[in-house]
């Protein structure tokens, strides 16, 4: 899928693409079939939400997954940001959040590339998230707000918040979210299941909890162009990749079709990927 003038300019100038429906709901189905499953597992890469079973992140699902693996090399996904880069890309992160009907908690303000550069030594902003709908998302069950033009501001300062969710996450102050909102407002794209978002990694955003009765399961990949690999193997293997070959793209109908991808922690997760490593 290629970009047009237009949509990069945009890109430039806000931070995002939203791409209503983009995936087809025969499409959606196949993955929606798999996330129960894939929540059910207790396994490391499942972080549940804090005092409850429900599933607020599942990473690295495309190591095990065969529907999730195949998305990981969705040319829809992948050649956007292969354009925008103008370099081949390695999986740096991949997840799905599950920001379940009541039980999904808030992703405070961050920016994913204070995360990235704070924790992995990854050297530039050179990744991007692109995130798909598995449900609808209405103004009710907890959409991603975005800072439009906060990307262009580069790295904020940022605390390490390790305790208002399960999941620690660099986050920016209030004081800073009002004064960037004054300039910029607020953006939360919303949509049919099937859509998708393209975001860059220093734009500001957040979620707040999901209190109706709809789940608002999304995916994220995270991008990163090859040579910009992290530098550091702080965090677990299942987290930050160490993998930084070059992804294949899949062709475009390969959620309903067959196709060969590697599973390679189909068996369970390798130990050595179960833990950070000294710097
Ligand atoms: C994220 O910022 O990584 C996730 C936010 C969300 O799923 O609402
Ligand atoms: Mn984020």
């Amino acid at each position: 899928m290629k970009l047009t003038q237009q949509q990069i300019e945009e890109f430039e100038r806000v931070g995002f693409l939203f791409f209503p429906s983009l995936f087809s709901q025969p499409e959606i189905d196949v993955l929606n079939a798999e996330v129960p499953r894939l929540y059910a597992q207790h396994r490391p890469e499942n972080v549940r939400e804090l005092g409850s079973e429900a599933v607020r992140t599942n990473f690295a699902a495309h190591l095990y997954s065969y529907p999730f693996a195949k998305l990981a090399r969705h040319p829809r996904m992948v050649e956007p940001v292969m354009q925008i880069y103008g370099d081949e890309l390695y999986m740096h992160q991949f997840k799905i959040n599950g920001k379940m009907a009541f039980d999904g908690d808030v992703w405070q303000w961050h920016q994913d590339y204070g995360t990235w550069k704070n924790d992995d030594l990854m050297p530039e902003p050179r990744a991007m998230n692109v995130a798909i709908f598995l449900d609808d998302v209405n103004e009710f069950n907890g959409p991603l707000m975005f800072i439009p033009g906060s990307h262009k501001l580069g790295v904020l300062d940022a605390q390490h918040d390790t305790s208002t969710t399960s999941y620690p996450l660099w986050t920016i102050n209030h004081d800073t979210i009002e004064k960037l909102v004054e300039r910029g407002g607020i953006a939360a794209p919303k949509g049919p299941a099937g859509s998708m978002i393209l975001f860059h990694s220093c734009l500001v955003h957040a979620s707040s909890s999901n209190l109706s009765p709809w789940n608002r399961v999304a995916v994220y990949l995270s991008l990163c162009a090859v040579d910009n690999h992290i530098r550091r193997f702080k965090r677990p293997e299942y987290i930050a990749h160490r993998d930084f070959a070059p992804l294949q793209c899949l062709p475009d109908d390969c959620l309903l079709k067959d196709y060969d991808v590697p599973l390679p922690w189909k068996d369970g997760t390798p130990v050595e990927a179960l833990s950070g490593m000294a710097a």
